[in-house]
């Protein structure tokens, strides 16, 4: 169900990194449910494939899959080049591709720092610039960029220091975006989102089925917040009392490539039940 017309993305193209699952699968469910055909980035073709021939049948729009690592600036371009081959132009940019793990800061490789740093937010350069050079600075209608965010950084929680920092060169980069490339009519946007159920992300960062990697400290904090459920989580943490799902990120999405939405740019919004607001993480 929807309340926006449902025809108000119609001739618009979205480029969409992680696109292929979890919220990023969900917000191409949302783009194309309003007219918007979509490209699906990421390493893995077999779920790419399989992501495309859902969302076609489910939407009638067009899905095209394209294997690329967002850390190679390379295969990124001539993923962007795929796209504008079959579309001719690209008109929403959505960087959602991302890495995660829970892990002790005292026990995080070099490497894995560095592998999710990569992922995030050299990922996130790399299609923006991808994007930019190839689509968005040769229209004349700009485009929209969307970065994908998360609150972890808001608060420094634990065993997160690598995706928080990731985040955080996002949010940065949003605003240094906004106002390098707003005289070229490109809008620049974040979104935060909070726990979103049935994710990937969730199912590698929830500390009750995490509990192995979550190390003595955060387990006996956790047990000192009282918490022994996600349910208790959710009436202890978040005011709207429900864990999120993807069409909420979509949603969110879909406002920021409307013209409504025009006047908006360098702005991170945080979806997420409030739970930013009231949780100190464990
Ligand atoms: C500690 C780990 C680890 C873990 C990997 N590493 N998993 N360290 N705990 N659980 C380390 C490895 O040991 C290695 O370092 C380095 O990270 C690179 O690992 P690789 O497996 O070689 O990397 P790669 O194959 O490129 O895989 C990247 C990945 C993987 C991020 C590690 O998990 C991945 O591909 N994830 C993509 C999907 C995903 O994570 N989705 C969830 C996103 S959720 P050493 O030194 O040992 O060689 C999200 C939400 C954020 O982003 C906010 C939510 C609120």
């Amino acid at each position: 169900m929807s309340s926006f017309r449902l025809d108000c993305l119609r001739g618009k193209v979205a480029f969409v990194t992680g696109g292929g699952t979890g919220i990023c699968k969900g917000i191409c469910k949302v783009l194309m449910s309003h007219g918007a055909d979509t490209c699906i980035v990421s390493r893995k073709m077999p779920v790419l494939e399989e992501a495309a021939k859902e969302l076609s049948q489910a939407t009638g729009r067009q899905c095209l899959p394209v294997s690329a690592d967002v850390r190679d600036d390379a295969s990124l371009e001539s993923a962007v080049q795929t796209a504008l081959k079959k579309f001719g132009h690209i008109d929403i940019l959505v960087n959602g591709a991302a890495g995660n793990f829970l892990c002790p800061l005292e026990k995080l490789s070099a490497k894995g720092f560095k592998t999710v740093m990569e992922i995030d937010a050299q990922g996130t350069f790399n299609a923006s610039q991808a994007v930019y050079k190839l689509a968005f600075s040769k229209q004349r209608e700009g485009g929209v960029i969307i970065n994908i965010s998360a609150t972890l950084h808001y608060n420094g929680c634990l065993l997160q220091t690598h995706a928080g920092a990731a985040k955080a060169a996002i949010d940065a980069m949003t605003k240094h975006m906004a106002v390098e490339w707003g005289p070229a009519n490109v809008r620049v946007l974040g979104i935060a989102p909070g726990p979103i159920a049935g994710t990937e992300g969730m199912s590698r960062l929830d500390p009750f089925t995490n509990a192995d990697s979550m190390g003595d400290r955060t387990q006996k904090r956790q047990t000192r917040s009282n918490a022994h459920s996600p349910n208790d989580l959710l009436s202890m943490y978040i005011p709207l009392q429900r864990m999120g799902v993807p069409a909420d990120i979509g949603f969110a999405c879909l406002f920021f490539c409307l013209p409504e939405a025009a006047y908006v740019t360098g702005q991170t919004l945080v979806v997420d039940g409030g739970q930013a607001l009231t949780v100190p993480n464990f």
